[in-house]
């Protein structure tokens, strides 16, 4: 099959190279902006006199028809077309004429490819933004409903001090609030468009680039041809926003995955998000929450991929990085498959109230709290430390916990105790003492959930 560019060569090339050198059967789903930067372009080349007035109706037109074409799913994706770039143009030439090869003046597919990367990778965004924020809300609705649902929060996952169900999704929410932030980072830096860096020198016609990036919705275009072509650091950006969202759903499905286990039971998951066992019967596993936790491993690859194909290479196009899209792509689907059906699970999960606030009053956690009150009433906080340390080891070798200590035990370790010390290790009155920005009290935590509600209705 002719190439478009087989002018130079006597000999086809091999089938196998032809197979090795495709794109198209991946590179196909930029389609909708390959016509649309091919629009603006020729368009552009008309309002500058490069190209009649009817030579771009003609190219529009038939462009329109193309796309209407590939929506419909009556496109005919060929290898010998090597690119959907090229796909595109032989298919336009065949419709229209010479106007067709018209198109191509003053561009080369190393803008052409770099601008519908671009272009697509901007949108993308913000679908994830638009997934993550919903997450967001599950999180925040979830707080609200919450605020005084005690539990022990944890370091080396051994209990640790007492906190809200609450306080602790809406560390999560501030942690996907700052993916967020991220991607939209992202976006702003790599709002500019690169076509018009021709192969990578730009051109000797008189193009308006400004006009372009204009009408394609880029907030300029990029400073330097031979980068213009070159950068893919948009794409190893999102992918590393990606990477680190994927890392934060991993780790709250591994919260859930341990919560739902029959040591903690502090939630049971919906039946629509829990898969069963093909031998034993009792079985309800977190399916969703593990296969989360497992593909947060493939984004990674993504970006590990993307970044080493980058390493080493010259300035300005190589055809390694044609390997830039399988691995965006992927994480991009990858991400865009898991959030929602992670914001379903939490949002639908059973929050087990009682067993949360029984595994808060088992493990000391009130132990920091109690120390406090000693340091109120004079004693040095590393001496307060040692009493209760003391009072722990008390407890754990008589069966008792600092609440059923009588208060003669107390006072045996320390003459400062008094009969308030059960009012101060109390675990309701420890959360609540906690109203510090950040801390789990109540009503701070309903401060931090209205910023959250604030960042996310900035944004829909
Ligand atoms: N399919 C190519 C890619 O994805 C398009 C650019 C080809 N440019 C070239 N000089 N061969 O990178």
């Amino acid at each position: 099959m002719a190439k478009l560019w087989g002018g130079r060569f006597d000999d086809d090339t091999d089938a196998l190279v032809d197979e090795l050198n495709a794109s198209i059967m991946f590179d196909k789903r930029l389609y909708r902006e390959d016509i649309e930067g091919s629009v603006a372009h020729a368009e552009m080349l008309a309002a500058q006199g490069i190209i009649s007035d009817d030579d771009v109706d003609l190219i529009t037109a038939g462009l329109r028809g193309i796309r209407a074409d590939i929506d419909a799913g009556r496109f005919d994706f060929k290898l010998a077309d090597e690119d959907i770039h090229m796909a595109i143009e032989s298919e336009l030439t065949r419709r229209i004429g010479d106007a067709g090869k018209r198109l191509h003046t003053a561009r080369s597919r190393n803008d052409q490819v770099a601008l519908d990367f671009r272009l697509h990778v901007k949108r993308e965004i913000a679908t994830v933004i638009g997934m993550e924020l919903n997450l967001v809300t599950v999180l925040a609705d979830l707080a609200d409903a919450h605020l005084g649902t005690v539990m022990p929060a944890y370091t080396h996952l051994q209990r640790a001090q007492p906190t809200t169900f609450a306080h602790y999704m809406m560390a999560y929410a501030n942690m996907l609030r700052r993916d967020v932030t991220r991607l939209e980072d992202c976006r702003e830096r790599l709002d500019f468009s690169p076509l018009g860096s021709g192969a990578l020198t730009g051109t000797t016609y008189p193009i308006d680039r400004a006009a372009t990036a204009q009408k394609l919705g880029f907030s300029g275009a990029t400073e330097n041809s031979l980068d213009g072509v070159s950068d893919r650091d948009y794409a190893i950006e999102l992918l590393s926003a990606l990477a680190i969202l994927m890392m934060h759903l991993s780790r709250f499905a591994e919260e859930i995955i341990l919560w739902c286990s029959w040591e903690f039971r502090f939630v049971e998951l919906a039946d629509a998000y829990s898969t069963g066992s093909s031998i034993m019967p009792q079985k309800k596993n977190p399916d969703v929450a593990e296969l989360v936790r497992g593909k947060t491993g493939r984004v990674y690859g993504d970006l590990v991929g993307l970044l080493t194909v980058m390493k080493a290479l010259p300035l300005a196009y190589n055809k390694d990085m044609q390997e830039d899209k399988e691995g965006v792509f992927d994480a991009i689907d990858t991400v865009k498959k898991c959030l929602p059906v992670f914001s379903d699970m939490v949002r639908t999960m059973t929050v087990r109230r009682d067993n949360l606030r029984r595994a808060a009053a088992e493990g000391f956690i009130n132990a920091t709290d109690c120390a406090d009150y000693l340091v109120k009433r004079g004693l040095p906080f590393r001496d307060a430390y040692t009493v209760v340390g003391k009072l722990v080891n008390y407890c754990v070798k008589s069966g008792k916990t600092l609440e059923t200590l009588d208060i003669s035990e107390y006072k045996s370790l320390s003459e400062l105790f008094g009969d308030d010390v059960y009012d101060a290790i109390n675990l309701e009155n420890c959360v609540a003492l906690r109203n510090v920005t950040g801390g789990p009290a109540p009503d701070e935590v309903r401060r931090q959930i209205a910023g959250v509600r604030a960042f996310a209705g900035e944004r829909t």
